[in-house]
């Protein structure tokens, strides 16, 4: 149990206004969850204060070999006036398999979800209550060492931030366009694929600005090795229906074990579908796109939802899915999901938290 010290501002800024738009990620609350940790100390001097730029020595760690760690997650208002996390003791124990990974100190399971809760409630006036909209909660930690050398850190930082958010992509529930990448690739089985950690994200954003300037939204990453095997989206896990079963790559190694991607598979199963978590290749995709069985794409995330694909595009084919509007199983898994995220429907799974 931590010994949270709580220094509230003493100038709050100037709130959004409902109607806003608030976009993903761009608008930060007042204040921040600050904890430090030292070789032979281990974790010391959890508080939350004002959110603040931070200061750090130009040769610490983080700046030079990215040892760093994230996690996403959400609080959301329910219309009962309770604020509600879900599934948080999965970012917990997700964030640990991230830190053991980059040889960053574990942080108990319990502490991580009692910091997130402290400051989520310190700062619930923002949480938006607009349709869709909810207080992203961005926990990370960086390494500070002032050294130059390659070697794990001694010393870190572990840092959540809040930000009021709609929906991650402008088009809200509107098919995106996913391309899919045939000349970079993101992971390897080994490397950190399966970890939440800004190098795979660095390692994205070449063939992101590549399929952004040709009009798509996200890449949609093949395997490291061979280029054959679909594994996830830039910000999201993939799923197809493909004649009537719901089909999604199984985890491998070297993509994100998606918390949504999880509670999809578990929802599926008890709205009565078959779910495959198997190996899918490029060229399974396609032919099912030709020959019509591919019925509906979606990808899962916490910041992107349920997203609906319309559009994937391979090489030199382009496969258009649907009617341009969200697919039936896609709506019924975003109303369920969300029903249960915003306290809206039951909750059989026993995934909703309150703070
Ligand atoms: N894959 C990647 C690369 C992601 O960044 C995310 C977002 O967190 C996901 C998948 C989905 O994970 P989750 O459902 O836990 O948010
Ligand atoms: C999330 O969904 O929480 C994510 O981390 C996605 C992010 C890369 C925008």
């Amino acid at each position: 149990m931590l010994n949270i010290r709580i220094n509230k501002t003493a100038n709050p800024k100037e709130k959004y206004k409902p109607g806003d738009k608030l976009g993903f990620g761009k608008i930060f609350t007042d204040h921040m969850f600050v904890m430090n940790y030292t070789e032979g100390k281990g974790w010391h001097d959890a508080r939350i204060e004002e959110y603040a730029p931070i200061s750090l020595d130009p040769s610490a760690m983080v700046f030079h070999y990215g040892q760093t760690m994230f996690e996403g997650m959400k609080a959301y208002r329910g219309e009962d006036g309770k604020v509600y996390l879900f599934r948080p003791d999965m970012n917990a124990k997700r964030a640990n398999d991230s830190n053991k990974r980059l040889c960053i100190p574990e942080i108990p399971e319990e502490d991580f979800v009692q910091a997130v809760k402290a400051v989520v409630d310190v700062d619930k006036e923002w949480i938006p209550t607009g349709e869709g909209e909810s207080l992203y909660i961005r926990p990370f930690v960086i390494a500070t060492d002032e050294f130059l050398g390659v070697a794990p850190s001694k010393t870190y930082l572990f840092i959540i931030i809040l930000s009021p958010s709609g929906a991650y992509y402008a088009s809200g529930l509107a098919p995106v366009g996913i391309w899919i990448e045939d000349e970079y690739v993101r992971a390897v089985k080994g490397g950190i694929g399966f970890a939440k950690t800004g190098g795979n994200y660095a390692a994205s954003l070449k063939a992101q600005v590549k399929a952004h300037d040709d009009g798509y939204s996200q890449v949609l990453w093949l395997d490291g090795v061979e280029r054959k095997y679909i594994e996830e989206v830039g910000a999201m896990n993939i799923f197809f229906k493909i004649n009537g079963k719901i089909v999604t790559p199984m985890i491998n190694g070297s993509i994100l074990p998606g918390i949504t991607r999880n509670s999809v598979i578990k929802m599926c199963q008890h709205l009565g579908f078959e779910v495959e978590e198997r190996r899918i290749s490029v060229d399974e995709l396609v032919a099912a796109a030709k020959d019509g069985s591919l019925e509906e794409v979606f990808g899962t995330g916490t910041a992107a939802v349920i997203s609906p694909v319309g559009k994937l595009r391979y090489c030199d084919d382009v496969m258009v899915i649907g009617d341009g509007n969200i697919g039936e199983v896609s709506q019924k898994l975003y109303d369920t999901l969300t029903g249960i995220q915003w306290g809206k429907l039951d909750d059989p799974f026993g995934w909703r938290v309150e703070v």
